[in-house]
């Protein structure tokens, strides 16, 4: 790979932007896309035992220029954890950042004490042990700092990482699976940053926005694809900004996966829709041999003029190694959501003020409960004028409605994060199993961190 020089952002639209924000136009080279370690954990004990720092680090976005950061088990951001459906996993997340946080599993199924929610705060100096077993099916997740009001500025900086869990049924089927050469994580987030290098956190109760994009922590990323076939599993990690993702030629591609599994069978589309907390799995076809980009359209989070497109990662062919194997016509098999099971419908308004059925979060109040073994459908409205991503702890749903049409073909996957637009009515259908506890509860919130951390967030508890 060649490397070039290139002023941040000259292909979008934010090299012009800094200038006319008067900020320095920092030289940024074109840089190979980082790609987390994979930590797979240690057995011990037939328990896969998985060691955490949460750390305070210096790391170089752009040549030369020195950004304080946080990151875990490294500077910014942390490895990339390999989980395997039906493993007992224990996680010793020790702190070292000089400041309480937090550390939550998000998209996963789990008890309550071991969600890593607000209620599970590690004190700075302190290591929080949960144990739980892995009851995810093949997906993609991720974890991050969860602690109010300090969510978004301790994601910003880097609390973040990857979760990769397998299992047989997608194990046997022939996709590419080959960690950072033919299956890539690509973890979005926009940054800002400040004039001495620093991450600069506007603070903005409507969304955090950055100008420039990190792909895993690289600006400018390149990728050299050996593989005529690329797997490419996308995670929305920025606090507040909305993307629209495809390619530079507008190729149609396959999506494959929703945030907690594969989807029954490839979709295929010219563009995804990812908010914050969002994953989509992709296949994209590269036998042609050209290179590509893929990019983002922000349309924001609400702010007028917040509008943007960013070059997420340009894509190298160098077909060395030919794919031929076709992509599966049916992937795996799902249930398909029957609202007649559930025992109720529980409804939940997004309104103006960040509120939820017009309340801010209160860590000493319980807003909902919800019985053990049952299913029910959660009817989520917004009556404010911008979007938002409800995400909801402990489950995957599925979504049976917009303003009572059925969903988009690929959003009938496993979904824990769903945008709600302005007047629009979302339908899901969830089902709490396994763990109940009537005191510690899990958290429903937008996931534009801002919000979440102005206060739109509920607690729910599961009794038996
Ligand atoms: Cu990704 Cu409650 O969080
Ligand atoms: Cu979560
Ligand atoms: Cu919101």
């Amino acid at each position: 790979g060649s490397t070039a020089t290139l002023v941040t952002g000259m292909a979008g639209y934010s090299g012009l932007q800094q200038l006319l924000l008067g900020r320095p136009a920092f030289a940024a080279s074109l840089k190979p896309l980082a790609v987390p370690p994979l930590l797979g954990g240690e057995s011990r004990d037939g328990i896969r035992v998985y060691d955490l720092n949460l750390q305070k680090g210096t790391t170089q976005f752009y040549d030369g220029m020195n950004t304080p950061t946080l990151g875990i088990n490294g500077s910014y951001l942390g490895p990339t954890l390999k989980m395997r459906a039906g493993d007992t996993v224990r996680l010793n997340v020790t702190n070292q950042l000089g400041q309480n946080s937090t550390l939550h599993w998000h998209g996963f199924h789990l008890p309550a004490y071991a969600d890593g929610g607000p209620h599970q705060i590690i004190k700075d100096g302190a290591t929080w042990s949960p144990q739980f077993e892995v009851k995810q099916r093949a997906s993609m997740f991720w974890y991050h700092s969860h602690l109010p009001p300090v969510t978004g500025p301790q994601v910003y900086q880097g609390l973040a990482g990857l979760i990769y869990v397998d299992d047989e049924e997608t194990g046997r089927l022939d996709l590419p699976s080959e960690y950072g050469v033919d299956d890539i994580p690509l973890m979005l987030q926009d940054r800002t940053f400040d004039d001495d290098g620093s991450l600069f956190y506007s603070g903005m109760m409507m969304g955090v926005m950055g100008d420039v994009m990190l792909v895993n922590g690289s600006l400018n990323p390149y990728f050299e694809s050996k593989s005529q076939k690329l797997r490419l599993r996308i995670l929305n990690g920025s606090n507040a900004r909305f993307y629209s993702l495809g390619f530079s030629d507008e190729r149609v591609f396959s999506q494959i996966g929703t945030d907690g599994g594969l989807l029954e069978r490839p979709i295929d589309v010219s563009r995804i829709s990812l908010a914050p907390g969002e994953r989509a799995q992709v296949i994209v076809d590269l036998s042609d041999g050209r290179p590509v980009v893929l990019r983002a359209v922000s349309s924001g989070s609400g702010p007028v003029g917040s509008e943007q497109v960013f070059d997420v990662l340009r894509i190298q062919p160098d077909l060395e190694r030919a794919r031929v194997a076709p992509l599966p016509s049916r992937l795996v098999t799902l249930d398909q959501p029957d609202p007649a099971q559930a025992i109720g419908t529980r409804p939940f308004v997004l309104g103006m003020g960040m509120t939820i059925n017009g309340k801010r979060m209160d860590r000493n109040r319980i807003d909902e409960t919800v019985r053990l073994g049952s299913t029910e459908i959660w009817e989520i409205s917004n009556t404010s004028m911008v979007p938002h991503p409800f995400h909801v702890h402990d489950v995957q749903f599925r979504i049976l409605d917009r303003n009572g049409s059925p969903p988009a073909l690929n959003e009938m996957g496993l979904k824990d994060t769903v945008v709600v637009n302005p007047a629009e009515r979302v339908r899901v259908l969830l089902s709490f199993t396994d763990y109940s506890d009537p005191y510690l509860p899990y958290m429903y919130h937008c996931h534009n961190l801002e919000h979440e951390d102005t206060g739109m967030m509920g607690q729910f508890v599961v009794t038996a």
